[in-house]
């Protein structure tokens, strides 16, 4: 199966062609279908995120923040926040003192997530940035801390994602991704292979009225970069002290890394 080459983005740049899943289309045009697959998904989102996942993503979401060892009084940054259950995590451990920046291209995601905040009275500490990730509109050195949750490997060019957090992370800030990736034990690979391609489009497209956008997960989650691979990236970008740990033998993973 074809993946990308370190450190190459994922466009492909003779063609100016992307993919979007294992389709290819002009680059231009990522952006626009990125925003449709979540509109079609975001007001079932959170409960189809549930289901699919037999509840595990929020395991893996407490584990990751928890590896960030965010402080108190912290300034952070959810890049491709979405529905905001990062973000959310943050709060509880940056304090009343600390203020989470939820940033998303997407407004329908975001305003289902609103929702959810509102009800657990976090309206005031979570604060909404709609802009593209790859475009950041803040300045360099504004966040103690930075983190991306399964939204990186929706980019045009996944880098130029990391370039931009790396700049507007402090020197010495944290950087975390929490990204899907590829199971270590193959017979799991397998198992979960079969889960992926064959039964969660089935039961995503029927929990959330739109199968093709449970067909491009698995295919975009193929495409990524595999967990050494992105230590690469991260590293020529200039983070330091990079190190991953696998989440259910590698179905997720989470990156750390300093600035
Ligand atoms: C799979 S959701 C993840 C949401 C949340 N971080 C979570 O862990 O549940 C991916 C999010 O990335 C956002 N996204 C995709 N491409 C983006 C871009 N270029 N800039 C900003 N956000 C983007 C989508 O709108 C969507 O809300």
């Amino acid at each position: 199966m074809k993946k990308n080459k370190p450190g190459a983005g994922n466009s492909d740049k003779q063609e100016d062609l992307v993919h979007f899943g294992f389709r290819k289309i002009p680059v231009g045009e990522k952006a626009g279908w990125v925003l449709r697959h979540f509109d079609s998904v975001a007001e079932r989102y959170d409960f189809s995120n549930t289901i699919l996942s037999f509840g595990i993503h929020h395991l893996w979401k407490r584990t990751a923040i928890r590896m960030m060892e965010l402080k108190e009084g912290a300034s952070v940054l959810d890049l491709c926040g979405g529905t905001g259950d990062l973000a959310i995590l943050a709060t509880s451990r940056i304090g009343k003192a600390g203020q989470v920046i939820l940033y998303d291209i997407n407004r329908k995601m975001m305003l289902t997530g609103r929702l959810k905040i509102i009800r657990k009275g976090l309206h005031d500490r979570i604060l909404y940035t709609q802009g593209d990730a790859e475009c950041l509109s803040f300045e360099e050195n504004t966040f103690d801390a930075a983190m991306v949750g399964f939204g990186i490997r929706n980019l045009t060019n996944i880098k130029k994602g990391f370039e931009e957090l790396y700049r507007v992370l402090k020197p010495g800030g944290t950087m975390m991704c929490l990204e899907f990736s590829r199971p270590v034990s193959p017979w799991f690979r397998f198992l979960y292979d079969i889960y992926s391609f064959h039964i969660m489009p089935l039961a995503g497209g029927i929990l959330t009225g739109s199968f093709q956008a449970y067909n491009y997960l698995p295919e975009s989650i193929r495409l990524f970069p595999l967990q050494d691979d992105l230590v690469g990236i991260l590293e020529g970008i200039g983070y330091r002290n990079v190190r991953y740990r696998n989440l259910t033998n590698g179905i997720a993973v989470v990156h750390l890394g300093k600035k």
